[in-house]
């Protein structure tokens, strides 16, 4: 089903069931490898009611001996947070000295998951992980890690698959998000990481297609404005003639311009920008200017090894010295990790970062791009 209508409002498809069934295959894995070796009996805790589908599915895949355990908590009136946890039943048995897994639909706030860990402190738990099948990064400001995460979404009300709307929708298998079509659709602003070998341009020419977007790489908007002799231009070809490197505020300047000038898309792809937390922080201040906001950070992972391999292997292609050097390649790989990094920890902290797995065909790639973004 495309659409289904609970109560007054109406939800659209959001994550269907596969995409669900392989997060919970990939989390299943990882608690199954934990308990390899242990001999103790953990704790399964389900909080009731949201997380009995996600519970029931990865219980099924579990391979090592555990417990089933409920609690039932509330904290969600119609669509929004009452940002009060009231505990509706409480542990159905003893946790004391056990090791608990805490099994949750969704994590928001992180009210709920912070109450529960101060209960299972407080009644004597062992030792405390908490998996959830979705993760909302944007709402989520608590200091508690997460140790695992099924599917990170937007900020976005959404139902089934256990999850409700006053109680109802919680039974489809598949999951929906609340329909604003009365809403203006807001302009995306995406950015886009990926280290050299990653095939970052082939997938931002993917994703300007699919979603109608305009792709702003800065070396090209640079040679742009050098050729239409623009004001900017002409600064810019003074400054990379005298062999100086162009300054933030001469690059945020074109980046602002472009936003203005294209008309007609749905959003921006912005690649080689921001590129230092400085420009990152420019980008959000141009963006609140206008009420708007970074939609989300794509980045795309490779490990470093099939960096070199995909590099050189082009040089042999393509007969490029520079590429050919392994040397040379390791410094730019370097270069990329020092310069992500520290930009990595600023869109992490508002929620906006999204890793895609890069090892695979460009087709699988793409796909796993657009799972990810269908969701914005
Ligand atoms: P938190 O305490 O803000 O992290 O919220 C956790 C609880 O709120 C979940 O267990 C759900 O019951 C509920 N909740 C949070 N977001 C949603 C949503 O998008 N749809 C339905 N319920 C939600």
């Amino acid at each position: 089903m495309e659409k289904i209508k609970l109560f007054d409002k109406t939800f659209r498809l959001f994550i269907r069931n596969a995409e669900i069934e392989a997060a919970i295959d990939k989390v299943a894995e990882q608690i199954n490898k934990e308990n390899e070796d242990c001999c103790d009996i953990p704790v399964i805790l389900c909080v009731l009611n949201g997380s009995m589908m996600f519970t029931s599915a990865l219980m099924k895949r579990f391979t090592f001996n555990c417990e089933l355990v409920t609690i039932k908590l509330a904290s969600y009136a119609g669509t929004s947070s009452t940002g009060e946890v009231k505990e509706l039943m409480g542990f159905t048995a003893d946790v004391r000295g056990r090791r608990v897994y805490v099994i949750e639909d969704i994590v928001d706030t992180g009210t709920t998951i912070v109450e529960l860990e101060k209960k299972l402190k407080e009644h004597g738990a062992a030792s405390i992980k908490i998996c959830t099948l979705l993760f909302k990064p944007e709402s989520y400001h608590k200091d508690l890690p997460i140790d695992y995460v099924g599917i990170s979404i937007p900020k976005a009300f959404i139902v089934g698959y256990g999850l409700d709307y006053n109680e109802v929708g919680r039974n489809f298998e598949d999951i929906y998000v609340i329909d604003e079509e009365g809403d203006a659709p807001r302009m995306k602003y995406y950015v886009l990481f990926g280290p050299p070998g990653a095939g970052k341009g082939t997938q931002a020419s993917a994703m300007v297609e699919r979603y109608g977007l305009h792709h702003i790489s800065t070396g090209n908007l640079l040679r742009k404005e050098i050729a239409a002799g623009s004001e900017l231009g002409l600064r810019a070809k003074a400054l990379i003639e005298e062999g100086s490197l162009v300054p933030d505020e001469v690059v945020e300047g074109m980046i602002a311009s472009e936003f203005r000038s294209v008309k007609g898309v749905n959003g921006f792809l912005l690649d080689g920008f921001p590129r230092t937390i400085a420009q990152a922080k420019a980008l959000d201040e141009m963006l609140a200017s206008t009420g708007e906001e970074v939609t989300a950070v794509v980045s795309i992972m490779i490990p470093d090894s099939m960096i070199v391999e995909r590099i050189s292997g082009r040089a042999a292609v393509e007969g490029r010295a520079d590429d050919a050097d392994v040397s040379v390649i390791r410094h730019r790989i370097d270069t990329y990790h020092a310069q992500t990094e520290p930009e990595i920890t600023y869109y992490k902290k508002s929620g906006k970062y999204f890793e895609v797995d890069g090892v695979g065909t460009i087709d699988q790639v793409r796909e796993r791009i657009f799972e990810l973004v269908d969701r914005f």
